[in-house]
């Protein structure tokens, strides 16, 4: 759960980006199966009952050689961002869940597209703790910090540190945890 100061009105996945329980390629209509499933799952860190066939994409990271004043060390993303980006990359079928090759659905297009190139997206699968914070000089220390330590999923940044697949945060904003209006979501973590 997000540890917030702020106030605001909660969504629910149902009738989000996310619900895509009408959709052509989703026959049975539920909403949760894209996703998840109660049984016979996909073993994988970091996957909650997983449903959807995973990405074997190599992604270009988030380095020191792109920004030099990058203190983190990014790894292949794993966890929960691996979950994400296999819809997100565009290189796996949408309806390739319960062990369905897919076929229906095509793969996603449009600006929910980020593709295998993350250099060009907020970094996401590393460590973000005390020793990053004190090397970075700008970020706060999750250690004594409990809204950043709650958006941290193994200690990692992840798609899903500002992000809720589930939508249950403010109304309205791109399924984020937390309101960025004013840069509120950037400044929970961010000294500047
Ligand atoms: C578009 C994909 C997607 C859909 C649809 C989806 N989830 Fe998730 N779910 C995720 C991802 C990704 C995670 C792991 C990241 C996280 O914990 O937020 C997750 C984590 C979870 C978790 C464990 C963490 C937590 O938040 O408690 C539960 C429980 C869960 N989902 C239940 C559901 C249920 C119930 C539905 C249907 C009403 C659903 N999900 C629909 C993607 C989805
Ligand atoms: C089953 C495939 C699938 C998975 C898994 C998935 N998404 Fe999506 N997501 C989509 C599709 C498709 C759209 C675009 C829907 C549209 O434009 O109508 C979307 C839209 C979004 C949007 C835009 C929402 C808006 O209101 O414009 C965000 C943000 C997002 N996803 C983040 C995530 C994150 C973060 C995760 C992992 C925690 C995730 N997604 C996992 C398929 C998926
Ligand atoms: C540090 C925070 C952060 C992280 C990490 C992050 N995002 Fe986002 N993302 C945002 C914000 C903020 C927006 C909304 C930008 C805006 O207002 O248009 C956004 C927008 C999006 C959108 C909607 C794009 C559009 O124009 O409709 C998608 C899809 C998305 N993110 C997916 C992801 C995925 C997948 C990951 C992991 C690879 C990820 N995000 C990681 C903060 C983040
Ligand atoms: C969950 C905490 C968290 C949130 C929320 C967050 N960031 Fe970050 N961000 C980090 C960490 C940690 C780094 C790694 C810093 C480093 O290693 O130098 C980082 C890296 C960056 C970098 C690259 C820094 C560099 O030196 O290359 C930029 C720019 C950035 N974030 C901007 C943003 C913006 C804009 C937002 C809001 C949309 C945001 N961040 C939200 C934690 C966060």
């Amino acid at each position: 759960m997000l540890i917030s100061t702020f106030t605001f009105a909660q969504g629910v996945i149902t009738g989000s980006k996310h619900d895509f329980k009408a959709a052509l390629w989703n026959t049975g209509g539920q909403i949760c199966i894209t996703c998840h499933t109660p049984h016979n799952a996909i073993a994988a860190t970091g996957a909650p009952l997983w449903n959807h066939t995973l990405t074997a994409a190599t992604f270009t990271l988030y380095t020191n050689l792109i920004s030099s004043t990058f203190n983190a060390t990014t790894t292949q993303p794993g966890g929960t961002s691996k979950l994400c980006l296999s819809c997100h990359d565009g290189t796996v079928d949408l309806d390739a869940f319960i062990g369905k090759a897919g076929a229906l659905s095509g793969k996603i297009t449009g600006p929910a597209l980020l593709g295998i190139n993350l250099s060009t997206h907020h970094p996401v699968s590393f460590a973000y703790n005390t020793a990053l914070a004190s090397s970075d000089g700008g970020l706060k220390d999750p250690s004594v910090t409990p809204a950043v330590a709650a958006m941290l999923f193994a200690n990692n940044v992840e798609c899903a540190s500002c992000h809720d697949a589930h939508n249950n945060g403010p109304v309205g904003t791109k399924l984020l945890r937390a309101t960025n209006a004013a840069s509120a979501l950037c400044l929970t973590c961010h000294i500047k």
